[in-house]
């Protein structure tokens, strides 16, 4: 059987999950290429770090020239991380003729364009089904198997370091901190765990999604984003009194006025499906015209999973299914349409308000009559005291019917500026 030689760079949690399959699995991966698939190089600054990995000599290097200069290897996976050296080192692999597997969402999001129109004039192909959902194949499903649809509307939870803090929080009473270095020990987290939770790593995955499924392009900065960062253990428990459970939504929605996209914490039904996804787990559902609604759930996050995504890639890549379809796909192409992006302002829902006030009388009155002016109809109250002294705050929680998120801003923006509230007011979205 004839040998291909690959290359990886960057031996972290994932890198090692890749080793592992390409050397634990030599003749599972050699039956789907048809060849024998030999890692002949991974590059990393760090070559004494034990991995757990029985390497041959030789293969581990500090130098990237061992790989661009050697011509016999022609797919090479980056597994860096982030955006600088990643993004030279992708456009520097392009240029020597290497194909590029990637798992980097972060860099994907920010210079797809380049990365991209890069790898068309080197006529080689990028492919990064590992960047979104982990071991989940989205990137495949919306690029190959949904093609037949116009995407209707996509919701997905796509941090399993989130859901994993989140499951944690609400199942164990484990605190915050804990959950999110319980999180980095599982190997679930960004190198700067600040990535997960505030957000930023769920919106550049949702910019990937929406540009592949919805022909959206935009800058992921411009997402409305909130991050899990912002969510209290209390609201975790009030959310459960009311029938929901908070999860960190990622959406996507074809409306008559452009596709809404956002970013939330998100109170969602006990009972559904996505309510029901736990720990570093990801789900995306996807609502094509014609295939009707679509659910694909997995884990998210983590060594073998997130590898297990890398490798398919790159056996796609090997035996030039990644490049038919890289080249009909025109990523981020100057030629592709371009899908109108509603207003953010515009985006309508309903929302769970938490308010700290000083409890006297009036003061229901005063931030229901705010919400009134600003036509937020309120669907339910619930009041609590927060102890027995008579000077202590009270905490009000408000369900809201459906409102203009512009005015639910406009409105919160004024009750927290009142005499009476002793807090900044907290909002989720409630699917
Ligand atoms: N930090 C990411 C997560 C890894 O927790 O989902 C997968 O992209």
């Amino acid at each position: 059987m004839d040998t291909v030689k690959v290359a990886l760079i960057g031996f972290g949690t994932i890198g090692t999950g890749v080793a592992k399959i390409l050397f634990g699995q030599r003749e599972r991966i050699a039956r789907a290429v048809g060849r024998n698939v030999e890692l002949t190089r991974i590059c990393d600054k760090d070559t004494q770090r034990d991995r757990g990995v029985k390497l041959p000599p030789d293969v581990l290097t500090d130098d990237l020239n061992a790989i661009s200069n050697d011509s016999e290897i022609s797919t090479v996976v980056e597994l860096v991380g982030g955006i600088e050296p990643a993004r030279s080192i992708i456009l520097s692999l392009l240029k020597s003729g290497k194909n590029v597997v990637t798992a980097n969402k972060a860099l994907l999001a920010t210079h797809g364009s380049e990365i991209f129109d890069a790898a068309r004039s080197y006529n080689r192909s990028v492919s990064f089904e590992a960047a979104v959902g982990g071991a989940i194949p989205v990137i495949n499903a919306i690029s190959t198997a949904l093609q037949a649809n116009e995407l209707r509307q996509l919701q997905a939870i796509v941090n399993g370091t989130c859901n994993f803090i989140l499951t944690q929080m609400e199942e164990h009473g484990t605190n915050y901190a804990t959950a999110v270095a319980e999180a980095q020990r599982l190997g679930y987290a960004e190198a700067n765990p600040a990535m997960d939770v505030n957000g930023t790593d769920t919106v550049q995955k949702l910019a990937i999604l929406a540009h592949l499924g919805f022909g959206v392009k935009l800058n992921w900065q411009d997402i409305p984003r909130t991050g899990i960062d912002t969510v209290e253990a209390i609201d975790i428990v009030y959310a459960k009194r009311l029938g929901y459970r908070i999860k960190l939504l990622a959406v996507a929605e074809a409306t008559p006025d452009g596709i809404e996209l956002y970013v939330s914490p998100t109170l969602v039904k006990i009972d559904t499906p996505v309510a029901n996804v736990r720990d570093s787990f990801n789900i995306v559902r996807i609502v094509g015209d014609v295939a009707g609604d679509i659910v694909l759930q997995g884990r998210g996050a983590g060594e073998l999973p997130t590898a297990s995504a890398v490798v398919g890639d790159m056996i796609d890549t090997i035996l030039g299914r990644a490049k038919i379809t890289f080249d009909i796909l025109n990523l981020w192409g100057k030629e592709r349409p371009v899908t109108k992006i509603k207003n953010p302002a515009e985006i309508c829902g309903k929302n769970y308000l938490r308010f700290l006030v000083e409890d006297r009388p009036g003061v229901l009155a005063e931030i229901a009559g705010i919400l009134g002016r600003h036509k937020i109809s309120i669907a339910s109250v619930l009041q609590q005291q927060d102890n027995e002294s008579d000077d202590s705050p009270a905490t009000l929680i408000f369900m809201t019917h459906i409102s203009r998120e512009g005015d639910t801003i406009a409105a919160i923006d004024t009750i927290d500026s009142l005499a009476c509230v002793r807090g900044k007011t907290v909002r989720m979205r409630v699917e």
